[in-house]
Formats: structure tokens, C-alpha cells, sequence
């Protein structure tokens, strides 16, 4: 193995939204950073993930060069459907706050994030093997790895631990240092991809006997939906056809005889989890997006709250670097886990106020229902969701 030596102010831990999105706000204030990517870049955009973008979302990929083909090809949606009992209504966002949501896809978001990375040549190294970080807890802190057959050292200021849950940063701070907060949802769910018109013009989100479906959609002519599924459900069981039908059962009749059905182009079953690390930083570590958080998809968060800590962080970096000032850095835990948790709770009252649980009494059905009902009735109650849904200031 060849040892290599790289030097840097930054490293970045993972080349999905997050890390790279960072890279790039980084690269135009003059900051330099290195992108550590595990996956290939083909792997990594071959991921598909939701597709609702928070207007603070927006802005960050406006500022960072990174949203001409956002602004060409992303739907405004000022408002939302909610479903139950074979009825709907809709949450006209506008008429609360006046910040409407993106919705383009996230894949594409990370593809316009790799080519702008590429377009300005800062480095980024895929396939890079055994990342360790060291001595995080010290003025010195350095990033191992390997690509190929070479060994390289990074030594640097700071590391972002961008790499999501499964990465290696948040386990880098020790046990004991570290608290974790998890929420394991009884249910999953089954996605399908489809070369079909959407079904509606704005997402629908359906609490239905049968269980939760939504349908989404990535443009005028991809569609993006889901039904609740067992956690353990298997992606293959489903026939193309089982899936219509589930979903068509689960929709009010209106939109179940509209659904456009055709061969899914993709297929896969995602487990619902809240989860927060406490602290956000240890040392000169500092964690970002799903390396430190992972909200159910009800309510199209994740990327959102990976946005505004990126925001956070980025805003630290650029004070420390640029001003001598290190209130950001020092405050970034307590700031990002401050919006963290409330994202958490509206993803949480989402997901408990759509989904049916296994178990799930009489009265707990009564009070669901309630639920929707006043949300169905009350202008405050419908502000409340708004307000959150659209994206809370960061
Ligand atoms: N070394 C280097 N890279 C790693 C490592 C590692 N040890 N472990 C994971 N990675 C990479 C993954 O391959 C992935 O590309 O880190 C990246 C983390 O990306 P995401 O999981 O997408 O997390 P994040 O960038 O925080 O994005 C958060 O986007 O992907 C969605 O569901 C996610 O909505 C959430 C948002
Ligand atoms: C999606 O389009 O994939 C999507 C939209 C809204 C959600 C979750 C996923 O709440």
C-alpha cells in the first residue's frame, strides 16, 4: 500500500446532499474541503429518495450555484391533500404562510451537486475505503483512507461527518459522549416508481382502513407512490398489479378511478424511524443530515433538515475562517439540534396522525380521526401544519 499525505482546512465524510452540498458552499467562500465518497458516483445517484424541497432548501442550492435546473424543472406546490374516510381535503399552505414547496426529485438534486463539484475540479474521491477519523478530540485531528492501493492521510482543521446513518462519524464519537434518541414505527414503506402521469396535480397523503398511501410524483410524466406496508414486507412479493390495486383501495374513489397505472421502474420497501444523536460535535467532528438524524418520510424532511444544518455549519466555517469567529462553530450542536427536534415532532405527528398501527384500539381510532377532523375544520390547526410542512426558519 502507497502512503500518501493531503493537507486541507476540511474534510467532508460522505458525497450525498449533505457532504456535497456543503463542499460546495464551502468551495465559493474559499474554504478548501475534501469530499470522502464510500460509493461510486454511479451508485450514489442511483439512489431514489423524495422529492419536496423547503423554500430555505432552495435558497441554499440557489447560493450555491446549484439551481438552474431546480428552477427550470421543479413544480411549486402551494398546498396539499389530505384523505380519510373516502373524503379529502386540501391545506392550502399559501393561505397561512406564503413559502410554497419544490418538488424535484433528490437524485437529481445530488446529480446537480456532483456536477457542480466536478464543473469547479475541488476534489472528491469516490471509492475511498477504511475511512477513519483521528484524533477529532485535538487541535490536530486527521482522515485516513484508502482508494486503490494507496493509504492516504488527510491532516485538516475540521471534519463534517456527512456519511448518513449507517456512516462512520457519528461512531467516531465515543459511547459515553454520545446520547441517541430512537423511534422504531411499526410499519414500512413500499414505493413504486412509474412512467405515469400523477395522478393529481399536488401530493396526496391518504390515512385509509387499509393503511397510509401517498402519491407523489417527480415530474409530468414520473409518478411516486407508497402504501404502508409491514416492516418486514418483502419489495418482491408485490406484483405490479397487487400494488395498483392496494393503492386504488386506499385512495377516495375520485382519485382511485384517475390513478394512471403502468410498469414500475422501481420497487423498494423503506423502514420508518425517528432517530437523533445528541451532541451534533465532539472535539473538531461535527455531524450533518442522517449521520446525525433520520425522520420518518411523512413529512418530507430529511433532506430539508440536512439542508439547514449544512446551513449551520457552513455559516461556522465561513465566520472561523473568514472572521476569526468561533460562536458558530461553538453553537452549531445546540442550534442544529434545536430545529433537529422540532422537524423530529412534525415528522412524528405526521406519521401517528396517517398511518394505521398494528394494535390500534377503538378509541385510538376515534381520536385519529378526530384528529383529522379538527385539521379538516380548524384554519389554526391547518396553519400549524403549514407552518411546518413548508419549512421552519432556520
Ligand atoms: N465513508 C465515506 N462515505 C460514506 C461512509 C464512509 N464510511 N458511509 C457512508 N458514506 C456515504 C454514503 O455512501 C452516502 O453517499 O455518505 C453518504 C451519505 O448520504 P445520505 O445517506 O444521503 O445522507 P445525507 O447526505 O445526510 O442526506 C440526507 O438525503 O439521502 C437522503 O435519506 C437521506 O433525506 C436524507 C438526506
Ligand atoms: C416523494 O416524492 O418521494 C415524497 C414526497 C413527500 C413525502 C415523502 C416522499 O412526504
Amino acid at each position: 500500500m502507497l502512503p500518501a499525505t493531503l493537507q486541507t482546512r476540511v474534510v467532508i465524510v460522505g458525497g450525498g446532499p449533505s457532504g456535497l452540498l456543503l463542499g460546495q458552499l464551502l468551495h465559493l467562500a474559499g474554504i478548501d474541503a475534501i469530499v470522502l465518497e464510500k460509493k461510486s458516483r454511479e451508485y450514489v445517484l442511483g439512489r431514489i429518495r423524495a422529492g419536496v424541497l423547503e423554500r430555505g432548501m432552495v435558497q441554499l442550492l440557489e447560493q450555491a450555484g446549484v439551481d438552474k435546473r431546480l428552477q427550470r424543472e421543479g413544480f411549486t406546490h402551494d398546498g396539499t391533500i389530505i384523505a380519510f374516510n373516502n373524503e379529502y381535503f386540501r391545506v392550502p399552505f399559501s393561505k397561512y404562510i406564503d413559502k410554497p414547496v419544490t418538488v424535484y426529485g433528490q437524485t437529481e438534486v445530488t446529480r446537480d451537486l456532483y456536477e457542480a463539484r466536478e464543473s469547479v475540479g475541488a476534489p472528491t474521491y469516490s471509492n475511498a475505503e477504511e475511512v477513519s477519523i483521528n484524533n477529532a478530540d485535538t487541535d490536530t485531528p486527521s482522515v485516513t483512507f484508502v482508494q486503490g492501493d494507496t493509504r492516504y492521510t488527510i491532516n485538516c482543521d475540521f471534519v463534517a461527518g456527512c456519511d448518513g446513518f449507517h456512516g462512520v462519524s457519528r461512531k467516531t464519537i465515543p459511547d459515553d459522549q454520545r446520547k441517541e434518541f430512537e423511534k422504531v414505527y411499526p410499519f414500512g414503506w413500499l414505493g413504486v416508481l412509474s412512467d405515469t402521469p400523477p395522478v393529481h396535480e399536488e401530493l396526496i397523503y391518504a390515512n385509509s382502513p387499509r393503511g397510509f398511501a401517498l402519491c407523489s410524483m417527480r415530474n409530468a410524466s414520473l409518478s411516486r407512490y407508497y402504501i404502508q406496508c409491514e416492516s418486514n414486507d418483502d419489495a418482491n412479493r408485490w406484483s405490479d398489479e397487487d400494488f395498483w390495486r392496494e393503492l386504488k383501495n386506499r385512495l377516495p374513489q375520485e382519485f382511485a378511478e384517475q390513478l394512471v397505472t403502468g410498469p414500475s421502474i422501481e420497487k423498494s420497501i423503506a423502514p420508518l424511524r425517528s432517530f437523533v444523536c445528541e451532541p451534533m460535535r465532539w472535539g473538531r467532528l461535527f455531524l450533518c443530515g442522517d449521520a446525525a438524524h433520520i425522520v420518518p418520510p411523512t413529512g418530507a424532511k430529511g433532506l430539508n433538515t440536512a439542508a439547514s444544518d449544512v446551513q449551520y455549519l457552513y455559516q461556522a466555517f465561513k465566520s472561523y475562517y473568514h472572521n476569526n469567529d468561533s460562536a458558530g462553530i461553538d453553537n452549531y450542536s445546540a442550534t442544529a439540534l434545536a430545529r433537529v427536534w422540532k422537524v423530529t415532532r412534525f415528522s412524528w405527528w405526521m406519521t401517528t396522525l396517517l398511518h394505521r398501527f398494528p394494535g390500534q384500539s377503538d378509541f385510538d381510532l376515534r381520536v385519529q380521526q378526530a384528529e383529522l377532523d379538527f385539521l379538516k375544520q380548524s384554519d389554526e390547526a391547518q396553519a400549524a401544519m403549514a407552518i411546518n410542512y413548508v419549512g421552519l426558519p432556520y
